[in-house]
């Protein structure tokens, strides 16, 4: 069964919890999709880690509908959610339904997600009013990295919390479907979990939020540059394929592959007359 926003709020509803995993391309989303995972996030982390800037910020429109393109292929009963990157938002209404518009258009993607609590509500609003279903972002929302000054938690003093709270609140009532809770501490994520009726969704924000994110390659131990504190490896996937890649290495040089088994064959009569 095709996961929906009403799949997912049931889901809550029931206490069943909501997994999702970023995802860039078409084989991993045929992979995540056969193991069932409710939401494959095109999110704009691949800056990061397909792309090798060192932020978010760069990410494009155009990276973005790149991407979801190849994930919704792949993904038959996941949810498939895109971010909507740094600047195609923030700088109208009108730009943010357009990009809204465009990675469901363009990129097939069944709802968007954006960064940001009562500041962005009037997207969010507009956005929905467009019927396309809204993900916040709240917390430690990347594309602010330069306004926070670094990748830092969030909401750890009274008013922060207090302000965290006031923003999922917000992002609810102007029509959020679900949200994200990025770098917050684990019982300020379980309360707002409490106090709203969207589904929440952490990452760095503890076991008490309605479902989980992760970002594939740090839980695949494939992209190593940075590995946050909330990261769990899952499998050591980098280590398997580097092995992989120096076995091939090997057998390349020595001769060993490609064996028989790998090649085509012509006959001897052929080849002779070639000669
Ligand atoms: O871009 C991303 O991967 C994200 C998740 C970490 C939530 O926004
Ligand atoms: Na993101």
């Amino acid at each position: 069964m095709k996961n929906t926003v009403t799949s997912l709020q049931k889901q809550k509803n029931e206490g069943d919890k909501i997994t999702m995993l970023t995802c860039y391309d078409y084989s991993m989303a045929k992979l995540m999709d056969e193991a069932e995972i409710n939401m494959l996030l095109i999110g704009d982390s691949l800056g990061q880690v397909i792309l090798g800037y060192e932020d978010t910020l760069p990410v494009t429109m155009d990276d973005m509908i790149h991407h979801t393109k190849a994930v919704s292929r792949g993904a038959s009963k996941a949810f498939v959610l895109a971010d909507l990157p740094f600047m195609s938002y923030q700088t109208s209404i009108y730009d943010a339904v357009l990009n809204a518009g465009r990675l469901i258009k363009e990129g097939r993607a069944n709802g968007v997600k954006l960064e940001g609590g009562a500041k962005v509500c009037p997207q969010i609003k507009a956005i929905v009013e467009a019927s396309i279903p809204v993900c916040a972002h709240i917390g430690l929302t990347p594309q602010s990295v330069n306004a926070f000054g670094g990748f830092k938690v969030q909401g750890k003093t009274e008013e922060a919390a207090r302000q965290l709270m006031v923003d999922a609140k917000a992002v609810e009532a102007a029509g959020a479907f679900i949200v994200v809770l990025e770098g917050v501490p684990a019982k300020l994520a379980e309360l707002v979990s409490k106090e709203i009726n969207i589904p929440t969704i952490g990452i760095g924000a503890g076991a008490g939020c309605d479902g989980q994110v992760l970002v594939y390659q740090d839980m695949l131990a494939i992209y190593s540059d940075f590995t946050p504190k909330f990261v769990k490896q899952f499998a050591n996937v980098g280590d398997i394929m580097k092995q992989a890649f120096q076995d091939y290495i090997t057998e390349v040089k020595e001769g060993s592959f490609p064996a028989k088994e790998h090649t085509y064959t012509i006959s001897d009569d052929i080849i002779d007359k070639l000669y």
